[in-house]
């Protein structure tokens, strides 16, 4: 096949700008919320260490993939896999992997909308001073009363998809890489800093860094290791299309080897150092580790609030917290965007204002979940939101992963695959192993001792 030089979409103006994009998707709500609290929740250390394995020998392979058949298709997830289908002479039912990733798409940005609206709560309330000097009862408090309150929990999570669906509206170069471009830098830079506060402020830099490094097996059990994969999947982004509709916008000529592992490095780094802005305040102020998805938004308050120059660091930190949520959410819905802007004479405005609307009422149920919806929930205890993140995050991504390795590793044309690795050469071998054999049986060893 002779590969189209640009998608109608636009293209990111260099590698570079690609790694940004990508690492923008990666980079958000999973690393700096999500992913300590897990690993509060799972033994800290055992829980990173599986996490970890997942990244590398399940997600790098899968992130490779999902670039190379993003860049080969150079169009959204679904169409891409009915012409790489085509292409390599398979069963067009291929385009499964493009629909059901659509919809872990949907299911994922309904919820992430939610927390992402909490975050951007928390800069208003860390700025208005109201923390300084609280104790934990007091902080515990605040954040039941802002969740309970549904007209405010709804306002925040409109406001947040308003603003996605704004960007993702202004097209790849205008909107999406103009926020990534500037956004990026900043967050990382705003990381370090405060991986550097919340150290020296609080004394416990070393115990941080040992909870995180050392395993507790105590706390991990065989529900830890589907969480820990589960988590490298939402976290690389991977499973559900994201990145190989960023990947269709990435020029040819660079390894994307080279590239998958830059974001993924990125994305871990980032992930490790959240820890380290989060444990040392949560032991330095006697705080719980197994707090759950509230962990970021009760403790830290508390550290902030007692912390020298915490006002302003407090809000820094839930302003870089929103801005590492927005650059993920657009890539939640640019596959369904692009889909639906090849299918319809519908422009991208009214196309990301259609998809990002059917997404936000599915938010609802997540938003309501902390209130009046309380009560909905399934006979294991879990309520909208937890199915929603437990589904989406848990089973179709790594469902989406496996398929993806499959079609990848055993069915792509193999002149395709040239064309896409040529400046891979060396990795080829490996990545084929991986992809063949490696992720598809981890995941499927995992999903089985998840079961049994
Ligand atoms: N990777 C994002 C995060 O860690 C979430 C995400 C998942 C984005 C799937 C796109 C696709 O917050």
């Amino acid at each position: 096949m002779v590969q189209q030089s640009e998608s109608k979409h636009g293209m990111w103006s260099s590698r570079l700008m690609f790694i940004f994009a990508a690492a923008g998707s990666a980079v958000g709500l999973g690393n700096i919320w999500r992913f300590p609290y897990l690993a509060g929740e799972n033994g800290g250390g055992a829980f990173v260490l599986a996490y970890l394995a997942c990244i590398a020998l399940i997600g790098l392979p899968i992130l490779i993939s999902e670039i190379l058949l993003g860049r080969a298709g150079r169009q959204s997830p679904i169409n891409a896999m009915v012409q790489l289908a085509d292409v390599s002479k398979v069963s067009r039912n291929w385009q499964v992997i493009g629909w059901m990733g659509a919809l872990a798409g949907f299911m994922i940005l309904s919820f992430y909308a939610v927390i992402a609206g909490w975050a951007m709560a928390y800069v208003l309330e860390m700025m208005s001073g109201r923390f300084v000097g609280v104790d934990p009862a007091q902080a515990a408090a605040s954040f039941e009363t802002f969740i309970s309150d549904p007209a405010q929990v709804v306002a925040w999570q409109t406001g947040f998809m308003i603003l996605t669906i704004a960007i993702a509206a202004r097209g790849v170069g205008r909107g999406l890489e103009v926020t990534v471009r500037y956004l990026m830098p900043a967050l990382f830079f705003l990381l370090v800093a405060l991986v550097i506060y919340s150290g020296v402020t609080s004394g416990r830099f070393v115990d941080g860094l040992a909870f995180l490094f050392q395993p507790d097996f105590e706390r991990f059990d065989s529900s830890s290791l589907i969480t820990a994969m589960g988590q490298a999947f939402f976290t690389l982004s991977l499973g559900m299309g994201a990145i190989m509709a960023y990947g269709a916008y990435m020029p040819k000529g660079s390894s994307i080897v080279g590239t998958a592992a830059t974001i993924a490095v990125l994305d871990t780094s980032v992930a490790l150092m959240s820890g380290l802005v989060i444990f040392p305040l949560v032991f330095a102020n006697g705080l719980e580790s197994s707090a759950g998805p509230g962990l970021m938004f009760i403790t830290l308050p508390i550290a902030f609030g007692q912390m020298t120059g915490g006002q302003v660091f407090g809000t820094a930190f839930f302003v870089l917290v929103s801005f590492a949520a927005i650059t993920s959410s657009i890539s939640l819905l640019e596959p369904a965007v692009a889909w639906v802007v090849e299918k319809t004479s519908l422009g991208r405005v009214k196309a990301a204002s259609l998809v990002g609307g059917v997404a936000w009422l599915l938010g609802l149920g997540s938003a309501l979940s902390f209130n009046l919806g309380a009560d909905w929930t399934l006979p294991n205890g879990f309520n909208f939101f937890d199915t929603m993140d437990y589904v989406s995050n848990n089973i179709l991504l790594p469902l989406g992963g496996i398929l993806i390795a499959v079609f990848a590793g055993w069915r792509l044309s193999g002149e395709t695959l040239q064309e896409q690795m040529q400046e891979d050469q060396g990795a080829l071998i490996l990545w084929r192993f991986l992809t063949r054999y490696l992720a598809p049986v981890g995941v499927l060893i995992v999903f089985i001792v998840t079961i049994f």
